[in-house]
């Protein structure tokens, strides 16, 4: 199959796509998803195979706007309005609990509860828009691998795979989107993925203390949103985590172990070491705004197989804030490795 190209003038022929149950892959804020028609098993079903996800792991249904949601719900959370014009379109995904049959069973892999976004990207809210149709769109990466930043990421992992990409650039947050179970009205909502909406946001917007899941805290705790518990964003190179203090002993340890050594961080520590490593890729800035948008673009570009690294080096942050996402998903692509001396 030709993956075909399409810009933003072009969105009615991906909608057309979408409707027939084609896969269309379209941007957000966070990092670029897999679309396809959110009421249709079949398209549902190739999504998972096309993927190579694992059929446990349920879908994000992306909406236009908060009013597409109230048809499929059974409960909406006494918070749900609150978070929704505080944080909509944004990175903030809801778990409600669904009416019966509201989506075929592959979406939720079985679970009573469907998750929701409102994406804040304009091209993609005029696709849901046109295509009529709510959209399941994971991260349109081969399952495993780092989630897709660019339209370049998503060819470069699915083209022949899927009917077209909806072009929008680099996504300008880099991480996948905060989820948050509300499908309990009686408890407080808990975060089950940190992502660019922060606890603390969400606490000063509620006034109350919000959940995190056991499993966020200590891996061996099960995680309750099933994605969570799979190998994730891991490059063939293997990725070793650097604590601020330890660069010049990791680059020496790793010099003396004869590895070709490739430095993920931003350009404080990159100009540190960037003369005894093989390769850098330099984050924009040294802010966690910044690495947190260079990451899996990062990741990737580190594991181009003309590099021949032995091993990545990344930088770490304090996990407050925006670094809980980016330490989240830095532990998972490193397998959860810290450089010790
Ligand atoms: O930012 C994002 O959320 C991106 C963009 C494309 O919107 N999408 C994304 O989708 O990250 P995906 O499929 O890669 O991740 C969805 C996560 C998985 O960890 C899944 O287990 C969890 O959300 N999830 C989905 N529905 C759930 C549910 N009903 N209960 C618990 N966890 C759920
Ligand atoms: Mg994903």
């Amino acid at each position: 199959m030709e993956t075909k190209r399409f810009t933003k003038t072009e969105i009615f022929k991906a909608a057309k796509l979408l409707q027939k149950g084609e896969l269309i892959a379209f941007p957000t804020e966070t990092v670029y998803g897999l679309g396809a028609n959110a009421l249709m098993a079949e398209a549902i079903k190739k999504v998972f195979a096309v993927k190579g996800r694992p059929s446990d792991n349920p879908l994000i249904v992306h909406v236009e706007s908060f009013d597409q949601v109230k048809k499929y719900v059974s409960a909406i959370h006494p918070m749900t309005q609150q978070l929704v014009n505080a944080f909509w379109p944004g990175p903030l995904t809801l778990i409600f609990k669904t009416k019966a049959n509201a989506f075929p069973k592959e979406v939720s892999a079985g679970l009573d509860t469907v998750s929701f976004r409102m994406p804040n990207h304009e091209a993609t809210l005029a696709l849901i828009q046109t295509a009529g149709v709510p959209l399941v769109g994971p991260s349109a990466n081969t399952s495993g691998k780092p989630s897709p930043t660019t339209s370049e990421h998503v060819y470069h992992d699915l083209k022949g795979k899927i009917a077209g990409i909806l072009e929008g650039g680099p996504t300008s947050i880099g991480v996948e989107s905060t989820v948050l179970d509300l499908s309990d009205p009686l408890q407080p909502p808990m975060i089950l993925r940190p992502g660019a909406v922060t606890k603390e946001q969400l606490e000063k917007e509620l006034g109350i203390e919000v959940l995190v899941d056991k499993h966020l805290l200590k891996e061996s705790e099960a995680p309750r949103s099933p994605g969570m518990k799979y190998k994730h964003y891991a490059p063939n190179t293997k990725v070793l985590m650097i604590h601020s203090d330890d660069w010049q002993k990791a680059v020496a340890w790793g010099n003396n172990h004869q590895l070709r050594i490739g430095v993920l961080s931003g350009p404080a520590i990159a100009e540190e070491v960037r003369a005894s490593t093989a390769a850098v890729f330099m984050y924009a800035n040294d802010s966690v705004q910044s690495a947190t948008k260079g990451l899996f673009a990062g990741l990737r570009a580190l594991d181009d197989p003309k590099l021949q690294l032995d091993i990545i080096f990344v930088q770490t942050f304090p996990e407050v804030g925006l670094g809980t996402a980016y330490m989240n998903r830095l532990k998972k692509s490193a397998g959860q490795k810290f450089f010790e001396k």
